[in-house]
């Protein structure tokens, strides 16, 4: 007998019933996303630090060393250690979090306990933390890394990525944010993990505060873990056709049933020996790989190298400064340049995040949430810095850029990607530029920095990855020679796991190739 059917018919004797309430607000999509960027990140860890700061001026008290506490906070982090810490999913999703769910309880609680000196700077603060949507997105950045890089929500719960140890770890509460959420998602096995990886965090001993101010959760953790556990087996063992026929049963059959019971099943639930079978269960099931999702692991065998070598012909600068060249794949033609982009560049390229705004991987449909890819911006102000990248484009391609292009800066973030597209426009795109200066032939990208985990540029249809290395930039064809789309070219983003990914992209289009490549058109 499948063993979810007893699970089932445990949890149906107990007759319980319970309705998660989370509250949606609207969805601007013109408001700061903190999580889709590490800049939007940083300054998110700013704005807890201001509030640190601000708050420390007072005098000091016991519920001040439990927020200190509770946020891991270190004095005077350089701006290398900062960005190490946004740059790590874990710490990122746990900063989101706590400012979103905790600081305005902590902000009240210091308001009604304390004289405080400043007020009104706290409570302007509090103003700017991250609103719920900011707060799902950083949940489905994480469940986004979760499934493409097929990880166990036991290992990343405990720091691990991958095959990499981190010290963080996330806390009891953000492992049950993430149940929660998982949870309204509608994906309950997600959900189930994450509650029971936070049944497994033993009570710290600053609880009793935390729990005052934060309120005690463990009555929810126990109740949303038997829910979730439920929809799950009873979608899997064929009980239920689906998630909404199940959760309907549960409203049905779990009428009224008392915390004693709920109470001595979690403790069933919980013990080591079944909590051994129970996860053996849960990670049972395996879903294959997707093209893109084994390119994202580098899974896909290198091609014999084919050749790497310093191109002297395509403009006649070249004679003199050679570049570094290595060919990807030769039909269709894909090449990549090593040292193109330099370090006063990048410098100069990042200072365009101000003007930073939401990338989305779909195009809107009603009100359904679109997928944040990066944080970026249209970097269009003429420069002598624009205007030798360009040459250095002009360099590797040999076609013509017209002056007016723009070049666009992406840094991403928390589980951050782009899901598999193509750069021609009869995927629906829509520019101005493609109206006066043709389809996009071509694709450019630059790669701003290293990244220590994920982050790679992967053509599933062709099976390569490129994992992004500073100064290195690969551009393609999107079109054949005749002008139709070239299909091959679809490609992706792979979610960075760990790090801080920077690129820069320019287009070229058609219409300008009149002269330079006549049989284009
Ligand atoms: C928009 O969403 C609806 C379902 O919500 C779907 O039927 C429709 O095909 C979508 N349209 C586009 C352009 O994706
Ligand atoms: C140099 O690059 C141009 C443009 O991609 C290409 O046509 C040419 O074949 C390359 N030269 C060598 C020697 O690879
Ligand atoms: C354009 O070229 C491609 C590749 O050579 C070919 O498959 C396609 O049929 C051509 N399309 C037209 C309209 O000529
Ligand atoms: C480059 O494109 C521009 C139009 O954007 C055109 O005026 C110019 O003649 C082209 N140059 C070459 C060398 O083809």
């Amino acid at each position: 007998m499948n063993r979810w059917l007893s699970v089932l018919a445990f949890l149906f004797s107990l007759g319980y019933f319970f309705v998660a309430a989370i509250e949606d607000e609207g969805y601007d999509e013109g408001k700061e996303r903190y999580s889709s960027s590490t800049v939007g990140l940083l300054k998110l860890l700013k704005l807890e630090q201001k509030f640190v700061e601000n708050l420390i001026a007072n005098e000091e008290s016991e519920t001040i060393k439990a927020y200190l506490f509770s946020i891991d906070y270190k004095k005077n982090q350089s701006p290398e250690e900062r960005l190490e810490y946004v740059s790590n999913p874990l710490s990122a999703f746990s900063l989101v979090r706590r400012t979103h769910e905790d600081l305005p309880k902590w902000n009240k609680q210091f308001q009604k306990e304390m004289e405080l000196t400043n007020k009104v700077v706290l409570d302007e603060l509090v103003a700017y933390i991250p609103d719920s949507q900011d707060f799902l997105e950083a949940a489905l950045g994480i469940q986004r890394i979760e499934r493409i890089y097929d990880l166990r929500i036991d290992d990343l719960a405990k720091g691990i990525l991958q095959d990499k140890q981190y010290s963080i770890r996330f806390t009891f509460r953000d492992r049950l944010a993430m149940g929660h959420l998982m949870f309204k998602q509608g994906d309950f096995l997600a959900a189930a993990k994450w509650y029971r990886m936070a049944s497994k965090l033993e009570p710290k001993e600053d609880n009793k505060i935390l729990n005052k101010i934060l309120g005690d959760p463990t009555d929810i953790l126990k109740l949303q873990y038997l829910k979730a556990l439920f929809v799950y087996a009873s979608v899997f063992s064929g009980d239920s056709q689906n998630n909404d026929e199940a959760l309907a049963k549960v409203e049905k059959k779990f009428a009224d049933i008392g915390n004693v019971d709920i109470d001595e099943f979690y403790l069933k639930l919980t013990k080591p020996e079944n909590d051994i079978e129970l996860e053996k269960q849960l990670y049972e099931t395996q879903r294959p790989s997707t093209d893109f999702e084994k390119g994202c692991h580098g899974e896909f065998q290198s091609k014999s190298r084919l050749t790497c070598s310093y191109n002297h012909t395509t403009t006649p600068f070249l004679r003199l400064a050679p570049l570094k060249m290595e060919e990807v794949s030769r039909n269709p033609y894909i090449v990549m340049y090593h040292d193109v982009l330099y370090d006063s560049e990048i410098e100069v390229l990042k200072g365009q995040s101000d003007g930073f705004s939401n990338g989305f991987a779909d195009e809107k449909n009603g009100s359904i949430i679109r997928d944040i890819v990066a944080r970026h911006v249209w970097w269009s102000e003429e420069s002598p810095i624009r205007e030798r990248i360009n040459q250095r484009i002009i360099d590797m391609t040999g076609l013509n850029i017209s002056i007016t292009e723009k070049i666009q800066v992406a840094n991403y973030g928390l589980g951050t990607y782009f899901k598999p597209h193509f750069d021609y426009t009869s995927d629906g795109f829509q520019t101005p530029e493609v109206s006066t200066l043709g389809d996009r032939l071509v694709s450019v990208l630059f790669y701003a920095s290293d990244v220590a985990q994920g982050g790679a540029t992967v053509f599933p249809e062709l099976k390569i990855s490129i994992f992004p290395r500073i100064g290195s930039a690969i551009w393609w064809y999107n079109l054949y020679n005749n002008g139709t789309s070239d299909t091959r070219s679809k490609h992706s983003v792979c979610p960075v796991i760990q790090g801080d990914r920077w690129t820069l992209t320019m287009w070229i289009h058609l219409f300008p190739q009149m002269f330079k490549a006549p049989c284009l058109i």
